[in-house]
């Protein structure tokens, strides 16, 4: 039984480093580095919500250069 526990618990904090991983800015940090970076852009607009983050970048005028990228792409930025 003990050894059951530990198995789930082992899967279950290899899922979360995991998922930490993708939390990332990966399909952002291509083009979106220093100045211009994710936590600038969060700073600046004042985003809070993963719904402000998607509102920002669909009605900005650069909303065409993200067109591949998903609503939870975007929301998956300021998730915490
Ligand atoms: C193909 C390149 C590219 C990718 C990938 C990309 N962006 Fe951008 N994004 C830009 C460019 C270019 C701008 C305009 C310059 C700037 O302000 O950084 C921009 C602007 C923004 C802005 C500001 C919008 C405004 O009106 O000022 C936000 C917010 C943003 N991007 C979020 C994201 C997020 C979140 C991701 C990843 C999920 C992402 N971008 C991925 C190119 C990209």
């Amino acid at each position: 039984m003990k050894k059951i526990v530990a198995i789930v618990v082992a899967v279950l904090f290899a899922l979360g480093m995991a998922s930490m991983a993708f939390a990332g800015y990966e399909k952002c940090d291509k083009c979106h580095k220093g100045e211009k970076s994710i936590d600038a852009h969060i700073k600046a607009k004042d985003i809070k919500t993963g719904d402000d983050m998607v509102k920002a970048v669909r009605t900005s005028p650069k909303a065409a250069l993200h067109k591949n990228l998903t609503d939870d792409d975007l929301k998956a930025t300021v998730a915490k």
